[in-house]
């Protein structure tokens, strides 16, 4: 199966790309390919700007990317109480390329905060909206307290939650048979 992995903010040391990276590899049998937005950056979107030099191409070479795989895993950095700017301005402009941009990808939604909401806002947020644009959530999981519950050599060491996050992925591995 091909996995494509996508954390939701710029930051080179994203909790969130190391969780969801860490996550993908949870699947078993999975391709991963860690993507990166700062690889994919783009100008803050503006109409105006649209209309005289269209899309960006990163736009369409990062939708390109997403299409290719077969399952999704993002997570979601919060800010204030939302989406980063960063993670919005890529939306906002992949909503541009496509409305219905998600084209069916299966996604498995998460969040993570070194707080003890685990970037529950933002994760709502994305569970009411992204399948507007044709995104089939397949799963969710928001992780509190990051840094408390995450090792890089161990990965998720809170049992409960390992437990928790292994079930939702086990009730998932069906559609990918
Ligand atoms: C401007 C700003 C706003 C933030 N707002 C929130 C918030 O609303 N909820 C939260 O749990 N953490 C918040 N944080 C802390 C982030 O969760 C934390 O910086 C986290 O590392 C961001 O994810 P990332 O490492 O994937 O970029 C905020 C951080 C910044 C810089």
């Amino acid at each position: 199966m091909k996995i494509k992995v996508l954390g939701g903010s710029t930051r080179k040391n994203s909790i969130n790309k190391i969780w969801a990276s860490y996550v993908a590899g949870l699947f078993e049998g999975g391709q991963v390919e860690v993507l990166d937005l700062n690889d994919y950056k783009m100008p803050i979107y503006d109409e105006d700007y649209e209309q005289e030099h269209g899309v960006p191409a990163a736009a369409v070479n990062l939708l390109e990317k997403l299409q290719e795989g077969e399952l999704l895993v993002i997570s979601l950095s919060e800010h204030n109480g939302s989406y980063t700017a960063a993670f919005k301005n890529t939306f906002d402009w992949l909503s541009r390329v496509e409305s219905k941009f998600f084209n069916g990808i299966r996604v498995f939604l998460m969040a993570t905060s070194p707080g003890s909401r685990g970037g529950i806002g933002v994760l709502e947020a994305a569970r009411s909206r992204f399948p507007i644009h044709g995104a089939d959530i397949v799963g969710h999981f928001s992780l509190p307290f990051f840094n408390d519950n995450f090792e890089l050599e161990k990965g998720l060491i809170d049992k409960q939650l390992k437990d928790k996050l292994l079930k939702e992925i086990d009730s998932i591995k069906h559609l990918f048979k």
